[in-house]
């Protein structure tokens, strides 16, 4: 199967895919900096709650790199790690301090996908233990990062294993926001769900909403299946319950950035429309996510906290005026769907019913 280069440690920076280009343009980014990683975070040319886990854990690493680096040496790539280099003089409290001032900025770039805050304090646990030698402590970070991002791909295609024997030969499904390869470290939540059921040979049609505002959908679930040979309709998002009405829709599957306890699920603005729709025409709506985006700390959804973004992105699309600059935006990122209106939450262990804190 085909895993994507979403994201990479690459001898000494983040390498990623800038999302935002996408279908247009296929850019790798190189990034040297954290304030880099934090920029591309905001501007989501990285995004999806797992992909967003990956480059928290990243983000702690090009910290070290940033700040001990030494004319044009590294200590982390993909294919293992530089520590001879790393300067004797750095203690090890000297590097747990500067890790956990990153790891404050790095968690407080996206509030909602649970992801991001959960792979840095996996990293935590590590670099916060009691280490007589930083380079030991860097090994360890360093195996632990590769172990979220090695994680995050065995989960998406267990997923998309247990998410496949849903599906039957001929089924048309819908989805929403990207939940592909390119948001998780190469393969997917939602949308593995379809890859591998054309993988394991049952014919799927993806039906796409566009997700508005920043368009997901549209541009990266058309551009992963386009890419796969996987047939695909993109739909504006106010369209899906004219296409339940007329054609035949197997299920609706979406991702998720952060699941409460009872099931509720934080999802791109637009999935709980979708679940009304489809509670409607009596379509079986399922949540594809890893264990990884439960968050057995909050009870219900009304305790996720939302992102609220710019009205810029309602009020324009890529410079081009769309509403009068006096009118006001409603722009949160997410919205949560009631627990009540999903059939059932895919995961890397099965298909799961909440509560999820037993
Ligand atoms: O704002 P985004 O693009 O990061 O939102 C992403 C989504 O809502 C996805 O559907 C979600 O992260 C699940 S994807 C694996």
């Amino acid at each position: 199967m085909k895993i994507l280069p979403t994201i990479a440690l690459k001898k000494g920076a983040v390498e990623l895919i800038d999302q935002t280009l996408l279908p247009v343009e296929y850019k790798i980014l190189r990034l040297n900096r954290v304030e880099d990683l934090c920029e591309a975070i905001k501007a989501l040319r990285i995004r999806g709650a797992p992909a967003l886990g990956v480059a928290g854990a990243y983000g702690l690493l090009l910290a070290v790199e940033e700040k001990w680096r030494q004319h044009d040496t590294w200590y982390f790539d993909a294919d293992g790690t530089n520590l001879d280099a790393f300067p004797a003089i750095a203690t090890v409290e000297a590097v747990q301090q500067y890790i956990d001032i990153n790891a404050k900025i790095l968690r407080d770039t996206r509030p909602t996908a649970v992801n991001l805050g959960w792979a840095i304090d996996r990293m935590r646990k590590i670099y916060a233990r009691v280490w007589d030698d930083p380079k030991a402590m860097l090994q360890a970070l360093y195996n632990e990062a590769q172990a979220i991002y090695n994680e995050d791909i065995e989960m998406s295609l267990a997923m998309g294993r247990h998410g496949a024997a849903l599906l039957n030969d001929g089924d048309n499904v819908i989805t929403h926001c990207n939940t592909g390869g390119l948001a998780t470290s190469g393969y997917g939540t939602a949308v593995a769900v379809v890859f591998s059921a054309v993988e394991t040979g049952k014919r799927v049609h993806l039906y796409a909403d566009e997700t508005r505002p920043l368009l997901q959908g549209a541009r990266l679930n058309t551009w992963e299946c386009v890419d796969r040979g996987i047939p695909v309709t993109v739909l504006c998002d106010g369209a899906s319950a004219s296409l339940m009405s007329e054609k035949k829709i197997a299920c609706a599957i979406v991702g998720a950035d952060r699941i409460a306890a009872n099931g509720d699920t934080a999802n791109k603005i637009g999935t709980y429309n979708l679940a009304i729709v489809a509670k409607r025409f009596g379509v079986p709506f399922y949540v594809a996510a890893p264990s990884s985006t439960i968050d057995t700390a909050i009870a219900t959804g009304s305790d996720i906290p939302i992102e609220q973004r710019s009205p810029d992105e309602v009020k324009q699309y890529r410079g081009v005026i769309v509403a009068p600059e006096e009118a006001e935006a409603y722009n949160p990122a997410f919205d949560v769907t009631p627990h009540e209106l999903i059939a059932g939450w895919i995961t890397e262990k099965g298909v799961l019913q909440p509560p999820f804190d037993r």
